[in-house]
């Protein structure tokens, strides 16, 4: 549940004003309140408010005006409406406005928790979809995740693109350094250019300078014809010089000399060529401490670093962790088990999203056509020591575990729509939780760790009933 969220509750009865204050502390959130609708448009401009619960009928301003107000500025801030038996048509009529929900009095706090965590996550799925719908068509770079970091990432990316400024990403291995960089290509108008990446740990020191410079024919033995380098390969469009503390220091020097005036010398010429090139390095190291270290030239680190992208490790933002494997896996069309997801989201990945493709890869191959399970995935990530939690307790103690291993979740989503996934993940998740639990309900409550009467009230939304 969405718990420190400020919580506008508008009502004109003070012993109404107070109860709802009460009962959304004690639910976890912030309360404030308000009279009535003038006094709430105020205190909406003036603060931040997540969600607002209002009473219909107020002097002055009453809710439904207070919606229409409200949503002339703002599309997406919940609104729950309380409402009168009896007054059904209203309700309707502020559902319609934009209402996220109503509740009708007299309710409980559990309903009005209910009504409030369920507008909250809405708003949540609703801003990830527009973001997911908003991106699809220009954003096919590959980078799945939703996470804050993530987004966050994304953000930077776009921004810093149609720039020529240089940027120097790091991160650990694994992270998606080089799927970054095409990102950024991608994003530029540069991308009808050529993406060209050199490996600057791969290729052996001596061989280095003229794989990225070129060389003319007779500048050393061998040089038969002239040759040209990843350099002019990239004319127009972006250079990817990744691992680039392992570039020798003398060609380091020559790196930044072409950074600063824009032009290269091929080896063995003496013509000078500029280009217009948009440079994007990368390092798993710590530049600074590769700085100190002697292996990055200082005046080099500060040209890249124009701009630096720090891609967090993927145990830094664990909820990337299913979303890169569903991607996975569907690609592959397999599938994995509701345990095997958790011990791959309590796993810490220190080879990050690299790792955890191979380990899926390996998995499926195992698996051969049915569910990936745990025992298809090595036994330090299913002996996993950092495993939370109540979970496993849970189930450890239940009928579930006796009665035949986890359930398998078997997701038919028809295109991406992620409230409908979650939808169904959650409707499959209560009928096996019932089935473990032999048809007891407080049981399967317990099994998924939500009330008796958030079950019941689940029970009636998925017509399970
Ligand atoms: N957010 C992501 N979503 C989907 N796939 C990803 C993501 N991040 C990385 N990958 C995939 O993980 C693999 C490793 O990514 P990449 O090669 O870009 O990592 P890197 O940071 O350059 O690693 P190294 O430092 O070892 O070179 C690639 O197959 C890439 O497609
Ligand atoms: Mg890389």
């Amino acid at each position: 549940m969405d718990k420190q969220k400020t919580i506008l509750a508008v009502d004109d009865e003070p012993s109404m004003r107070r109860l709802l204050e009460i009962s959304l502390r004690q639910a976890g959130y912030q309360p404030v309140v308000a009279a009535d609708g003038k006094e709430a448009l105020q205190m909406i401009k003036s603060r931040t408010i997540d969600l607002v619960v209002s009473d219909l009928h107020m002097p002055s301003m009453n809710g439904l005006e207070l919606l229409k107000n409200i949503r002339l500025e703002n599309e997406t801030l919940p609104f729950i409406m309380v409402t009168a038996q009896g007054e059904i048509k209203t309700a309707v009529e502020a559902m319609k406005l934009g209402a996220s929900d109503y509740i009708l009095r007299p309710f409980d706090l559990e309903t009005l928790e209910i009504a409030i965590a369920k507008a909250l996550s809405v708003k949540r799925l609703n801003l990830e979809n527009t973001y997911l719908k908003n991106n699809t068509h220009t954003e096919n770079d590959g980078l799945v995740g939703l996470s804050a970091p993530m987004m966050a990432l994304k953000q930077l990316i776009r921004q810093v693109a149609p720039e020529k400024a240089t940027v120097l990403i790091t991160g650990e291995t694994g992270t998606g350094k080089e799927l970054v960089a095409k990102a950024i290509h991608q994003h530029s108008d540069r991308k009808n250019a050529l993406f060209v990446a050199v490996n600057c740990a791969a290729i052996p020191a001596e061989m280095l300078e003229s794989e990225l410079f070129g060389y003319e024919k007779g500048a050393f033995t061998g040089a038969v014809k002239d040759r040209v380098g990843k350099f002019e390969l990239a004319e127009g469009g972006t250079i990817f010089l990744d691992e680039i503390t392992e570039m020798p220091i003398n060609l380091q020097a020559k790196l930044l000399r072409a950074l600063q005036e824009g032009v290269i010398e091929k080896l063995g010429g003496n013509r000078q060529i500029s280009l217009d090139i948009r440079v994007v390095a990368a390092t798993n190291r710590d530049p600074l401490q590769a700085v100190k270290e002697g292996k990055l030239r200082e005046d080099l680190y500060y040209r890249l670093n124009v701009f630096q992208l720090q891609i967090p490790a993927l145990r830094e933002r664990g909820e990337d962790i299913q979303l890169i494997t569903q991607a996975y896996l569907d690609k592959k069309s397999a599938q994995i088990s509701d345990e095997a997801l958790q011990k791959l989201s309590a796993y810490s990945w220190p080879g990050n999203v690299r790792e955890l493709q191979n380990v899926l890869e390996r998995a499926a191959i195992l698996a051969g056509g049915k569910p990936i399970t745990p025992q298809h995935l090595p036994a330090d990530i299913v002996s996993g020591t950092n495993f939370s939690d109540r979970q496993l307790s849970a189930s450890q103690g239940s009928e579930a575990a006796s009665s035949g291993g986890a359930p398998t979740l078997q997701i038919a989503t028809e295109g991406y729509s992620i409230p409908q996934a979650i939808a169904q993940i959650e409707r499959q998740l209560i009928v096996d939780a019932i089935a473990a639990c032999k048809g007891n309900k407080s049981k399967a409550a317990k099994l998924l760790e939500i009330s008796e009467r958030s079950l019941w009230y689940k029970l009636e939304q998925y017509q399970l009933k």
